[in-house]
């Protein structure tokens, strides 16, 4: 089995999404298991979520410790134990150092609410309402030791409509990055896309799943 740990800071709508696809699609027969949920929040939503889907949940508290450098280590001592092929932030609110990145080489993705190299950081959605752009979206990414930096594996785009606030803009995107992270997730989990020299590698047809464009209101 190849395991899949998720790490998550809050609600978790993105692992409902790929539980749900893991569900329907029936990951465990091509050898993809959801092995477990990882918070470093206690009692967040997702966490209830990940129990409703009967996978197995870890709180690490990073307020329990008092470097960074501690935190992860207690994050690694967790995650190690399963030895998963891919580690997928969802929604994990916490800065990576370059050693647990390290550690996880080409194994680690994140989603951003943005399309990179546009709108790093935070307030993706404002920024780009600030801006006028006319697309937004987001980025499944592997993740390198600089913050929303690295090689980018898929894209979601949805329009910025007329009397969109950050609000509106934020839960259009949210409604593709649950399309687009699940295949992301799959396609890294199964090595149908890997990090190769700091660059994605996939094929065509991995590529074009990994495009979501989306003109739903
Ligand atoms: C998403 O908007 C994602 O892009 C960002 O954090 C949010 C997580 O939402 N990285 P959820 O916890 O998956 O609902």
């Amino acid at each position: 089995m190849k395991n899949i740990v998720v790490l998550i800071s809050g609600r978790g709508s993105n692992f409902v999404a790929i539980a749900e696809a893991a569900r329907s699609q029936n990951w465990e027969a091509e050898g993809l298991k959801l092995a477990c949920v990882l918070s470093n929040r206690p009692g967040v939503a997702g966490l209830e979520r990940a129990r409703e889907f009967g996978v197995p949940t870890a709180v690490v508290d990073h307020k329990d410790y008092q470097t960074r450098e501690a935190f992860e280590e207690a994050m690694i001592e967790v995650i190690d134990r399963y030895e998963p092929a891919v580690i997928v932030l969802a929604g994990f609110m916490r800065v990576l150092t370059s050693r647990f990145v390290d550690h996880y080489a080409g194994k680690i993705i994140n989603i951003h609410p943005a399309l990179l190299p546009l709108f790093k950081g935070l307030d993706t959605h404002q920024r780009a309402l600030d801006a006028g752009v006319r697309i937004h979206g987001c980025t499944v990414h592997f993740v390198s030791s600089e913050l929303d930096g690295g090689s980018i594996i898929g894209q979601a785009v949805v329009p910025v409509l007329p009397g969109d606030d950050a609000h509106t803009l934020a839960d259009r995107g949210l409604k593709v990055e649950h399309m687009l992270y699940p295949r992301a997730v799959r396609a890294v989990a199964s090595g149908r896309v890997r990090l190769e020299a700091g660059r994605t590698q996939m094929d065509k047809d991995t590529a074009l799943e990994l495009v979501v464009l989306s003109s739903q209101a």
